[in-house]
């Protein structure tokens, strides 16, 4: 893979929170169209590794690419607005507003809609509001909750907001998806849908997509390749296979010398 080719490039980034260093040294590389994991125990950096990519939190010093542009330290929004979209690790779901509503207020950051237009109801307003609204069912229906559009985003059982979450993000029209544990919380039945489900939204998406899952069948299941992490270090990378074999990574789990 050429550097032009990669979606995603981070080059020796570092991050460091006062003495402690969160992420050393990351070097990863996402090619179009991969499933990639990243794993490891808790406190490896994980999620910071996702808050460094996406702007969250500015790297301490390294470079991240996103098809080739330098994104190091851009704001959250401007790299959404690049294609770029993330869930988190805790559901951040707007608790009080419907199923439809969630997703439509994730559209209206793509969409720009402005309030000149829309409290003068503008024909220009309207009709943006016909498109997002049939956009966002559309979207509904693909993650399995077309029936649930108007209830409220907490009465779903933890699975759907799971996929709620997700179907937010697509909102934006992403082309590299990231997923933070989006096993977390799901019984085992949930868990195999959701296998199938990320296979199924990146073909139909066409997506790139790097998740982070402690749920070792969901992760071997569906990634191609995967990075994992220890105490901020990446101390293996490859296919599944070969990750799942490595004394290394052995030992980061088991905690063995
Ligand atoms: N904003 C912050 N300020 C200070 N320390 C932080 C901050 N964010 C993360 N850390 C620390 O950085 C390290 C990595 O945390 P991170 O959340 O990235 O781990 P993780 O691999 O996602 O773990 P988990 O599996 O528990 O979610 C931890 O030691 C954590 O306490
Ligand atoms: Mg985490």
């Amino acid at each position: 893979m050429t550097n032009e080719q990669a979606i995603l490039r981070a080059v020796d980034v570092n991050k460091s929170f006062g003495g402690l260093s969160a992420v050393s040294a990351l070097n990863v590389e996402i090619g179009p169209g991969e499933i990639v994991g990243l794993i490891g125990p808790n406190g490896a950096g994980k999620t910071t590794t996702f808050n460094l990519i996406t702007g969250v939190y500015k790297p301490t010093s390294g470079k991240v690419y996103f098809r080739g542009t330098d994104i190091t330290g851009k704001k959250p929004h401007a790299i959404t607005r690049m294609g770029v979209a993330r869930t988190f690790q805790n559901i951040r779901l707007f608790k009080d507003m419907s199923v439809l509503d969630n997703v439509l207020v994730a559209q209206h950051m793509r969409m720009g809609v402005n309030l000149f237009e829309a409290t003068l109801r503008l024909p220009s307003y309207t009709e943006k509001e016909r498109r997002s609204h049939e956009e966002a069912r559309a979207l509904l229906a693909q993650v399995g909750l077309e029936s649930h559009e108007s209830d409220p985003a907490t009465s779903l059982p933890y699975g759907k907001q799971r996929r709620l979450e997700i179907a937010r993000a697509l909102a934006t029209k992403p082309s590299l998806l990231f997923l933070d544990e989006p096993a977390a919380g799901m019984n085992p039945q949930e868990s195999m849908e959701l296998m199938d489900f990320i296979l199924r939204i990146r073909e139909r998406f066409g997506l790139t997509i790097v998740l982070i899952e402690h749920h070792m069948q969901v992760v071997m299941g569906v990634c191609e390749r995967m990075y994992v992490l220890d105490y901020g270090m990446t101390i293996a990378h490859g296919t599944p296979e070969e990750v799942q074999k490595d004394p290394k990574v052995i030992e980061a789990y088991l905690g063995v010398e």
